[in-house]
């Protein structure tokens, strides 16, 4: 019966879409109920006891009582045992939650400021979407380069934090085919509440079909748009049309002249970029000593750090760009 209860989904809580989430949600459940029956008991029993012996003193009578052994022990064993069963029940959900099964498949996850990166073994980085298969152990081992983050799954009711110079991880096996929110939910900065990420649950097939994707037939100007705005999300911080966000805007910078904070200036050029994006704190844009931007080493490819090149180079005049675009255009016929 307390099974029932416990186990059925409300309308407060999200889907249950995890081998864990029914557990969690039944302790959760148990807890909620046993909370709510005490605090109509006591409630009702301290209004009723001053309600009824109201006027004992105003009578001169006082009561004979004044200790039951079996009353006592009644109201200590009976919080003791419930105190017992949480206990019991949640440390093992608690273990089930922490020990990663055996054989589990394993994603790295690179959480950055504002983004999350997933790594596969197959060579794959996908940003911001974690595709698993369903009904499979999933291992996630997560890091990050700069602040603290944290990785919520509210649908599979597990979340984990990740810290700077440390690895944390978590496990999950997903239950339903659909998809899934991902939220930060560590205060990390400006756009904390903007890093959010799907959970793209999947069929063995789908995600044997997702390993073999790649874009290596995509045209780099496309690859770099793509790169910009969603793989490496460059616009949460650099714009394209002039004006000053976190970083520096990226139009009309090719092949002119920067100068830096040290003083010393140079020319946007292929090499110039590629290291602004490897080694982004080497060489600081005059005007912008405090904006962070930390490193995408070990996050972006070699093609996609060509791919930015040339959308940056494209950015070059409005000309360019337009050009750009036709080709691109030549290119689908
Ligand atoms: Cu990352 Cu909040």
């Amino acid at each position: 019966m307390i099974y029932l209860l416990t186990a059925a989904q409300t309308i407060w809580l999200p889907d249950q879409a995890s081998t864990i989430a029914s557990e969690v949600d039944s302790l959760f459940y148990f807890i909620l109920y046993w909370t709510i029956f005490f605090l109509f008991l006591v409630t009702f029993v301290t209004f009723y006891f001053s309600w009824k012996y109201r006027d004992l003193k105003k009578k001169g009578l006082t009561t004979s009582f004044d200790h039951n052994a079996l009353l006592e022990i009644t109201w200590t064993l009976i919080p003791f045992i419930l105190v017992m069963i949480v206990f019991f029940w949640g440390a093992r959900t608690y273990i089930k939650m922490n020990v990663v099964p055996y054989g589990a498949m394993q994603v790295d996850v690179t959480a950055k400021q504002w983004k999350w990166y997933f790594h596969y073994d197959e060579g794959i980085t996908s940003p911001d979407i974690l595709t698993v298969p369903v009904n499979k152990p999933v291992k996630l081992e997560m890091q990050s380069p700069d602040v603290l983050h944290s990785l919520y799954i509210p649908d599979f009711r597990v979340k984990m934090d990740i810290i700077p110079n440390r690895y944390t991880q978590l496990w999950f096996e997903a239950t339903e085919i659909g998809e899934f929110d991902i939220f930060c939910t560590e205060y990390c900065g400006k756009e904390h509440s903007k890093m959010l990420g799907k959970v793209r649950v999947v069929s063995e097939e789908d995600y044997q079909e997702f390993l073999s994707k790649s874009d290596e037939d995509m045209s780099l100007f496309a690859l770099g748009e793509l790169v910009y705005t969603k793989k490496h999300a460059c616009n949460s911080c650099h714009t394209i049309d002039g004006s000053a966000l976190i970083g520096p805007s990226l139009k009309g910078i090719w092949n002119k002249e920067v100068e830096h904070e040290e003083a010393k200036s140079e020319i946007v050029n292929s090499t110039y970029i590629k290291e602004s994006i490897l080694y982004p704190q080497e060489k600081i844009v005059k005007g912008y000593r405090n904006k962070i931007m930390s490193t995408y080493k070990g996050l972006i490819s070699e093609r996609e750090i060509k791919a930015i090149i040339k959308y940056i180079e494209c950015l070059e005049s409005n000309e360019k760009y337009e050009k750009c675009l036709e080709e691109e255009k030549g290119k689908k016929k």
